[in-house]
Parts: structure tokens; sequence; C-alpha cells
């Protein structure tokens, strides 16, 4: 497997190896800390990141590279060089490439044409680094993942989706509770069905927020209008959302030892409220920091050619 552009590249052996790495190097940060040593890692986004881009060149640091981060105003793409030529000559200098962009067709165009390693640091349909950082902080928090149901609250969108193909793949249980007209993608629900069932767990997409977190060891949610949203769809989003929003109330469905999650950023007082994300319950932080050894994981394993993929 030479790239990570979604889950759903991954077999659940190789999500469990990458869970495995990600929990060592938290122990020792610097497991193979020559492992790309005079080499660079570009890493190129065309839409705004904090925990992503600063964890990774923490990660890619860490393995004994440089990253080089660049914006789409940087690149000869802005003036019409094609991503294929682009991919050609950044493999030429680079150990692998990683990539936030708008359009999923992009990130493929471009690993098809690297010969080294991509990396999808998000689009508008996934965000594997995150559902991996986000598995480890659950198994952290609660020693194992299976028997674990996570309720997810929201708009089902990039994050959503990769957190369902990855606690499907790991064989949770995962209830969506979305807006009618909100569902996952068609694609990812056939998955994720699939994959939790082969392995004892369970999908579930309701309307209903009691339904999705009754039971719950997780409520995770995400923003309600992601960088890929029209702005001319905010108005709409936030009114067929806001009966999705985590506070209190909410929690109290779920087990009495029920964690909150959010990718971040987060916006309190809408998908979230701040007595929430900011109390004793909340991981959002954890998650955030999990993303320095989920990034060094995956970055160490496509680099040492340890997944199957499929
Ligand atoms: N969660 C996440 O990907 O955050 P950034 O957009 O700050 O990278
Ligand atoms: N769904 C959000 C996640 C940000 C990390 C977005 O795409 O903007």
């Amino acid at each position: 497997m030479k790239d990570l552009l979604r889950i759903t590249d991954l077999t659940g052996d190789d999500l469990t190896l990458l869970l495995e790495l990600a929990a060592d190097s938290q122990g020792t940060p610097g497991t193979a800390p020559s492992l790309l040593t005079h080499q660079i890692v570009p890493m190129y986004f065309a839409e705004p990141s904090t925990r992503t881009r600063l964890s990774t060149a923490a990660a890619v640091t860490r393995l004994g590279g440089t990253p080089v981060t660049v914006g789409p105003d940087e690149l000869q793409l802005r003036r019409g060089e094609t991503i294929a030529d682009t991919a050609r000559v950044m493999g030429s200098y680079a150990a692998a490439i990683v990539i936030r962009t708008f359009a999923d067709a992009d990130v493929a165009d471009l690993a098809a044409a690297a010969p080294v390693p991509v990396i999808n640091a998000l689009t508008d349909g996934h965000h594997p680094l995150q559902a991996v950082a986000d598995l480890l902080t659950i198994s952290e928090h609660f020693g194992h993942l299976l028997g674990h149901r996570i309720a997810y609250l929201g708009d089902p969108g990039n994050v959503a989706r990769s957190l369902m193909e990855a606690a499907a793949l790991a064989g949770m249980d995962i209830a969506l509770a979305v807006p009618p007209g909100y569902s996952p993608a068609e694609e990812a629900l056939a998955f994720a069905t699939t994959e939790a069932e082969r392995r004892g767990g369970s999908v579930l997409v309701t309307h209903d927020v009691a339904e999705a977190v009754k039971g719950a060891s997780v409520v995770y949610t995400d923003v309600w209008m992601s960088m890929g949203d029209p702005e001319q769809e905010r108005g709409r989003r936030m009114k067929a959302l806001a009966p999705y929003q985590v506070n209190e109330h909410r929690m109290d469905y779920a087990r009495d030892d029920a964690v909150f999650m959010h990718c971040l950023p987060a916006h309190r007082g809408q998908e979230v409220t701040a007595d929430v994300l900011d109390g004793g319950r909340s991981l959002a932080f954890r998650q955030a920091a999990n993303r320095l050894p989920a990034t060094q994981a995956v970055l160490y394993a496509l680099l040492t050619d340890r997944l199957a993929g499929r």
C-alpha cells in the first residue's frame, strides 16, 4: 500500500497496526529518528490548518526529516501546471507528500502520478489522519475499542465519514444522528455496515438523537459548516443542525462514564456547548495531541511498507 487517501484503503489489520505503532511512538517518540534523514516532506495546504499542519511537521521532524509547507499561491499549479506534473517533480525530491485540498479527485490524481506515498490531510470527503487519532484516543481512554459505541451527532461530513469507516474496521458500534436530508455517503455506509457486522459491530443512522446517544461511550461532533461548504448554505445548515447540538442534556442519555470528542476547531454554542467542550468529560484536546503519534505511525508504516492495503 503506497498512499493513505481514505480509511477504506486500510484493512482491519492495517488499522490495528497503526494504532499499535501510534501507542508505541507515544511512549518512545524517537522511534526511527533517521528514517527521513536528508529528506523533505512537502505539505500542500489549500485550506487553513492548525492541528494537521503542525502535528505532521512534528511527526516528520521526529522521523529525522524536514517538513516544507507550501500553499496554492506558491506552486506553479496556480499558473496551470498539472497536478500530475507537480506530483512527478515533487516525488523526485521528497520522501512523501501530504496534501489538504477540496476535491478527492485531485488527491487521487496526485497519488496516481507521485512515485512516493501521498497522505490525505483532509478533503471534502475524508479525514483519515483524524480518524486514526480518534481511535487511538478512545483506545487509550477505555483500554480497548471493542464493545464501545460512538454516537456522532450532526453533519455527516469528512470527519464523520472517516470516523464511521474506522470504527467499523475496528468492530465498534457507531450511531449517527443526522438531520433529514443529511445522510452519509451510500458507499461509506455500505462499507461500514459490512465491515462492522463482520467483526460483531454495528452501524445505525437515525434522525433521533436519543436513539443514537443511549448507551454510548463516546459522543462526537464536528462543525456545522466545513471549509468546503458553500457560504450560501450557512443559514440552511445552522437551522437543520441546531437540534443536533451536543449539550449536557444530550450527554445525560449516554453512559455515566461517557466522554465527549471533537476533531476541533470547535464553535462553542453551535455544535457543542462550552460546558461540554471545556468540561471534565471532554477528550477534545487529548485527540488534538494524539494527532502527532497517529501521523507519525502513518508516515512510518507507509515509508517502511508495513501496510497491506486493499
Ligand atoms: N482537526 C483538524 O484537522 O484540525 P486542523 O484543521 O487545525 O488541521
Ligand atoms: N469538517 C471540518 C473538519 C475540520 C478539521 C472541515 O472540513 O472544515
